[in-house]
């Protein structure tokens, strides 16, 4: 897979510009959903190859990351001429990225794309890694390939228009890359001040640190054979704690998730792999001040055990995978732990969240 370039951009107009001359491209389309298409695409629109594009919109959301958008957008791809040397921008969170970098892989077996992602989540996620795909048959994520943009510029400009929910739901994702990375990159998230008036500069900056992060596991690994597995810290609890809350009233974002997957994830570490105490101590209680709790009970704990024995990310279906830790950065990969290993890190969260 090639490696993309990402750029953490101080004047987006300027650097998209560039970006774009640097390709030799016959014709521009650019993807934005209803949100993107008002709230993102007047930042760009004034520059010249933009006012030139052709414009693809679609609706916002998970609920439309669907076989049928993305037959809508090869249908605009294909009425509006595109070759195999057209260049696609998308310009969106997770979903617009996810599925135009998909669309963009498979239109006449693949067009050149740029990433411009405007939620933190896409910025230190969704939008780098080369991941790409739609949902399917209920499924997440069900039907997709590797596929990296050429390049990904993120400004964090965009996220000045975001609400805190949003914000900390992309913040798990980099909390996670403190935790597999160094204890220096561990700190520093976790005394970054969200209670005063947000600091955009150090914000982008902790940004880039992150993305770096991922982006030297996936130039390792970037098919997930190995390595790239540390990514999914937090993800095996959180995948079914996302489950859990979708059926009930209260749904909870992919980060807020991720975030309690980590608690219970870093306690299995804690007693399997010799996790440090102290670090989890300090980690929980971020957690616990940042993102409050979901509730469930041990009335609840077969269920959540039945959402793990689904993930896909299990090698059979009577084990449960993990990713678990030794330490900051000392990440263990295909470990697995028993229903009674994991029921009493779910007592672990329910006492120390609750
Ligand atoms: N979101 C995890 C990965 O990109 O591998």
């Amino acid at each position: 897979m090639s490696k993309q370039n990402i750029i953490i951009c101080s004047d987006l107009r300027y650097d998209l510009e560039k970006v774009i001359s640097s390709h030799k491209y016959d014709k521009l389309f650019i993807l934005t959903d209803n949100n993107t298409f008002c709230n993102c695409l007047p930042a760009i629109e004034s520059i010249t190859p933009i006012q030139n594009a052709t414009h693809i919109t679609i609706g916002a959301g998970d609920i439309n990351k669907t076989l049928d958008t993305l037959s809508q957008v090869w249908l605009k791809l294909s009425q509006n001429g595109a070759t195999r040397h057209s260049l696609m921008i998308n310009l969106g969170g997770g979903m617009v990225t996810d599925l135009g970098g998909f669309a963009a892989a498979t239109f006449k077996r693949g067009i050149s794309f740029i990433n411009i992602p405007t939620t933190l989540l896409s910025m230190v996620d969704a939008a780098v890694g080369g991941k790409t795909g739609i949902n399917f048959n209920g499924l997440k994520n069900e039907i997709g390939s590797f596929a990296p943009a050429s390049e990904v510029i993120i400004d964090s400009e965009f996220l000045k228009t975001s609400d805190y929910e949003n914000l900390m739901s992309g913040y798990a994702e980099m909390l996670k890359h403190g935790l597999i990375s160094t204890t220096e990159n561990w700190k520093e998230l976790i005394k970054f001040d969200f209670d005063n008036d947000i600091d955009y500069k150090s914000l982008q900056s902790i940004i880039g640190k992150s993305v770096a992060i991922k982006e030297n596991i996936v130039e390792q690994d970037p098919c997930e054979k190995g390595i790239r597995k540390a990514l999914n810290l937090g993800h095996t609890i959180g995948h079914a704690l996302e489950s859990f809350a979708l059926k009930s009233e209260h749904p909870s974002l992919h980060g807020y998730a991720v975030a309690w997957g980590i608690v219970c994830e870093l306690y299995l570490s804690h007693v399997k792999s010799g996790f440090p105490k102290e670090i989890l101590r300090q980690t929980v209680a971020f957690i616990k001040e940042h993102y409050g709790i979901l509730n469930f009970s041990c009335k609840n704990y077969d269920e959540l055990y039945e959402l793990m024995t689904h993930d896909k990310k299990n090698e059979s279906s009577s084990s449960v995978n993990f990713t678990l830790l030794s330490d900051i950065g000392k990440i263990n990969i295909n470990q697995t732990a028993s229903k009674e290993d994991i029921f009493e890190s779910l007592d672990f969260y329910c006492e120390t969240m609750g």
